[in-house]
């Protein structure tokens, strides 16, 4: 049977019976970090029903304060390790649902250091599926659009689901991993899943080490801000809040065993993105420093999210990017006591690479 879905004009989307989904209790692994807490700040504000066990390691990356104030009978943290296979049995076998969030999620980090990334992202990622797969969870994977490689800068092509994957990185060649992890448990075994593979996330919580934040905090700092080779690489931004909405509608109204490729036709090459943060924060647009390049940079991003739209009716909400910025540099200004503990280790670790 077919559930038909509208927006209150016309139908939009289809889904299987048997794919709708409401899961009643789910545990979010990485939800402290940037885009898991944003999911479970989208899952508690827009499903009242649902209960979420938060399952984060608190690493550097991940900050208790981005869940803090969420209702306690809603949100339970636990902190531990999604390695830890012991406590990873116990939680799944009380939820109906995993979203898969946790990570080593920083490419420079991950050409410094390869062996956390390998650990947490493919070793972590066997733990939960395995655990899915003796409780008869539904799992969602959450991945990254860097498991295809790049894309020429001159090319007219973005990436669909039917791209091969070519990581480039420490960083996306574990997420790729860890995606072909879910892939094979799903055939084999009959593991209950989705993956998405989402381009880059912008927004509110995201550590200083990225592009975006690492900007805006030096300029708040008085520091020229550092751009990457030629700066002419393209990513395709998307607010973390409509990654979160994608995520949930998958989850609820995806076909097992399919993958969906989540962006919002956001590509912007660096040096604008920079000169934006510039203009915006009444800075001159030039006024930035050159620094090595990374080592293997992919050149672009670029992604077809088509399937997504056509299959579940998912439409990005935050779809003006100079608007998003400005909120998101607004945030990073009234909320310097969320970022400044972060601030000096991560411009230490980028001087010491030149950068
Ligand atoms: P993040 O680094 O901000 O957060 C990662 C979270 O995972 C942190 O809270 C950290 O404490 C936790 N964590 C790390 N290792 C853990 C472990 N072993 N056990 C339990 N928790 C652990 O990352 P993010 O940017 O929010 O990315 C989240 C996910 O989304 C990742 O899987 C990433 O690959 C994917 N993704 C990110 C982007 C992006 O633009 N940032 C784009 C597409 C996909
Ligand atoms: P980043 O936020 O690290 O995300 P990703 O590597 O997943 O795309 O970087 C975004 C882009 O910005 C990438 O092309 C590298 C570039 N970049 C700079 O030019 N300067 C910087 O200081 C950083 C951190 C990144």
């Amino acid at each position: 049977m077919t559930l038909a879905f509208s927006n209150g004009k016309g139908v939009i989307g289809t889904v299987d019976a048997q794919d709708a989904f409401e899961p009643e209790r789910i545990v979010v692994t990485g939800g402290c970090g940037f885009i898991g807490s944003s999911f479970v700040h989208h899952v508690v504000r827009e499903r009242p029903g649902v209960h979420v066990t938060v399952l984060d390691k608190l690493t550097y990356a991940g900050n208790p304060d981005n869940i803090a104030g969420l209702p306690s009978d809603r949100v339970e943290l636990v902190v531990g390790d999604i390695c830890d296979a012991a406590l990873v049995d116990r939680l799944v076998s009380g939820t109906d649902a995993v979203v898969h969030y946790a990570a080593e999620s920083h490419n420079d980090n991950s050409i410094a250091d390869p062996s956390p990334f390998l650990k947490t992202n493919v070793e972590g990622t066997y733990t939960l599926i395995e655990a899915c797969r003796k409780h008869g969870a539904r799992y969602h994977h959450v991945s990254t659009d860097e498991v295809y490689g790049d894309l020429a800068l001159d090319d007219p092509a973005k990436f669909t689901e039917e791209t091969p994957y070519h990581p480039s990185s420490p960083y996306s060649s574990t997420k790729a991993s860890s995606d072909m992890l879910v892939r094979a448990w799903t055939r084999t075994y009959g593991l209950r899943a989705t993956i998405s593979n989402c381009s880059n996330n912008y927004g509110p919580y995201q550590h200083v080490e990225k592009f975006i934040p690492r900007q805006i905090t030096n300029i708040i700092d008085g520091v020229r801000p550092k751009l990457y080779g030629k700066g002419e690489n393209v990513r395709d931004w998307i607010h973390t809040e409509d990654h979160s909405s994608a995520v949930w509608d998958i989850l609820t109204k995806g076909r097992m065993g399919e993958t969906y490729l989540i962006g919002a036709d956001g590509e912007k090459d660096n040096i604008t993105v920079l000169r934006m943060i510039l203009e915006a924060m009444g800075r001159d647009p030039e006024d930035f420093d050159w620094v090595a390049d990374r080592p293997g940079h992919d050149r672009r991003y670029a992604i077809d999210s088509t399937k997504l739209q056509r299959e579940l009716g998912w439409r990005p909400a935050h779809t003006d990017f100079a608007e998003g910025l400005k909120q998101t540099i607004d945030w990073y200004v009234a909320n310097e006591s969320w970022w400044r503990p972060a601030k000096e280790a991560t411009e230490a670790r980028y001087k010491a690479q030149g950068q």
